[in-house]
């Protein structure tokens, strides 16, 4: 007979896995199944933020960032180094281990919560008054039924159409995260998050990088003054070669590497030669050999599985959470569509709210934000004041010789309800998440001015910046 669950999740990234969690935690009783395997061939958890997306890029953006602070900013504070250099190998070792400690985790709550994790290739096969669901795993195929199911599918890299990757030379999120040696030139197709943060990791590490982007403007999502300041720091001489408004025609490898022919904004033909290549112009929704079209699971003209609000997916039980879904493709946004649906299938009242998720860019100096930007608020006729403050003035950016970059707020003119923050400087992704909480509580401007913030520390120029909405900054 087949095994029955309450709640059967598919993909265990970090929408799968923390569903998982939850429905157990609620006390129902709760599988999941994930076909990743690593390169040794052993299944493994955590999906595509895991194991090639965040936490790996993260430990190598820190890796060359230690590199180029040895090399280039420890001098200021006096510390003389001479004979820097760095060892990739120990590097990759380092990053790989942190992915291992962190999947081993994942199957460890799997165990503490009683989730079973079922290893294989899962898809729908037919409904009734239960799902039933097949398991395709490396010892033979399991027939398993399911009163809810929740499909966590998630996304991968996008390839542009012709133009085969092969994760050694032209090379999509996995292979830029594996390259056994530093590329002296490694071209990237879109700068976007990866292209940014891949493209730091390198050209900290010694390539030179060259990025083609086919967009006219610098970080479209991102609020003007950010994407501005951004710009200005970003292509300074000798770190990030960025091209605006190009239009790849085609790309050949060769023997000396890859070589993209493209037009450049003013209509001009230019070709790029590099080494390596990363192709990172977005993701699209995994839902193939899912069973959809066997059960009515509706996917729109996109590749993305139509979801309400709450991600219910159309049909009786069946949920669809994380990057499958509409909205931005960040772990933590899928984490909270698990936690969501999880509590809603245990018959509670699991929400998210979609206004106050926080984008990061783990770039040198960091990109974050939260709400809307001023460009968004201008154009949906929102009346605003806006207030800004430097890095430059305060005492522990200084002391960090981190001092690049503002923080700005947006409140409403007549309430002075926060409507979004933006900052690009010294630890933003830390710093964003009060602004975070001021949104999500419906707090003012004046609340957070009125905060003590602990002195010296960089959440002071959140503080500022709050005053400056009133324009009465203390300091600056
Ligand atoms: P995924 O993580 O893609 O997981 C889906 C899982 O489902 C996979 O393990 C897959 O094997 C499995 N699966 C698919 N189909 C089936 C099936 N039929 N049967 C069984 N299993 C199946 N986001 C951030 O918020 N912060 C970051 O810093 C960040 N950095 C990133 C860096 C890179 C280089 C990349 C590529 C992405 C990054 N992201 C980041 C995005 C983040 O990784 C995704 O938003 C997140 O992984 C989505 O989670 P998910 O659970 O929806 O899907
Ligand atoms: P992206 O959407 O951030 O950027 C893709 C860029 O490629 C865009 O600027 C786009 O205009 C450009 N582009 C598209 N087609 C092109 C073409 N043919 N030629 C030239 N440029 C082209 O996507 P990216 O960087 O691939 O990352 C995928 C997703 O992963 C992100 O959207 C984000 O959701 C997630 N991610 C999040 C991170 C974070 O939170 N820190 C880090 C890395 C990825």
């Amino acid at each position: 007979m087949a095994r029955a669950f309450d709640v059967v999740v598919i993909g265990a990234g970090p929408a799968g896995y923390i569903a998982a969690i939850r429905s157990a935690q609620l006390g129902l009783s709760t599988a999941c199944i994930e076909k990743w395997r690593t390169p040794d061939g052993q299944y493994a958890l955590g999906g595509t933020c895991l194991n090639v997306g965040c936490i790996p890029s993260k430990a190598l953006l820190e890796s060359s960032e230690n590199y180029e602070r040895a090399r280039h900013k420890l001098q200021a504070h006096g510390v003389t180094l001479s004979g820097v250099s760095f060892d990739l190998q120990v590097m990759l070792a380092r990053k790989n281990q942190i992915v291992r400690k962190m999947a081993s985790g994942i199957a460890g709550l799997f165990k503490k919560n009683k989730v079973t994790w079922l290893q294989g290739h899962g898809q729908f096969v037919s409904g009734g008054t239960t799902w039933k669901l097949e398991v395709e795993g490396e010892h033979g195929s399991e027939a398993i039924e399911a009163s809810h199911v929740v499909v966590a599918t998630g996304s991968r890299a996008r390839h542009l159409p012709d133009v085969p990757v092969d994760n050694k030379i032209i090379c999509d999120n996995e292979g830029a995260l594996e390259f056994d040696s530093v590329p002296e030139r490694l071209g990237i197709i879109g700068a976007g998050v990866i292209g940014l943060e891949l493209g730091s990791v390198w050209r900290r590490l010694g390539s030179k990088v060259h990025i083609l982007e086919a967009l006219p403007d610098f970080l479209g999502a991102a609020d003007e003054a950010i994407a501005q300041e951004a710009w200005k720091i970003f292509t300074r001489e000798g770190e990030l070669a960025i091209e605006l408004g190009v239009n790849v025609a085609s790309i050949a490898k060769g023997k000396a590497g890859v070589s993209v022919a493209y037009k450049c904004a003013d209509g001009k033909a230019a070709t790029l030669a590099c080494d390596r290549l990363i192709v990172s112009i977005g993701r699209v929704p995994n839902t193939e050999g899912l069973g959809a079209d066997k059960i009515g699971l509706k996917i729109d003209a996109k590749g993305f599985i139509e979801v309400d609000k709450n991600c219910r997916a159309g049909l009786p039980r069946v949920y669809a959470i994380g990057d499958v879904v509409r909205g931005p493709m960040l772990a933590h946004k899928g984490e909270d569509e698990g936690v969501m649906v999880a509590e809603i299938i245990a018959g509670q009242h699991g929400h998210v709210n979609y206004d106050a998720i926080p984008w990061v860019m783990y770039t040198m100096p960091e990109i974050a934000w939260v709400g809307k930007t001023e460009q968004q608020l201008k154009s949906e006729g929102i009346a605003y004041r806006s207030g800004r403050f430097p890095f430059a003035y305060n005492g522990r950016a200084l002391g960090r010789d981190e001092s690049e970059g503002f923080i700005k707020i947006l409140a409403d003119a007549a309430t002075d309800r926060i409507l979004g923050v933006h900052a690009i400087g010294s630890l933003a992704s830390e710093l964003i998440a009060e602004a975070v909480v001021a949104i999500e509580f419906g707090a003012s401007s004046e609340d957070i001015a009125r905060i003590c913030h602990a002195h010296p520390s960089l959440s002071e120029v959140m503080r500022e910046a709050a005053l400056a909405v009133d324009q009465r900054s203390l300091n600056g």
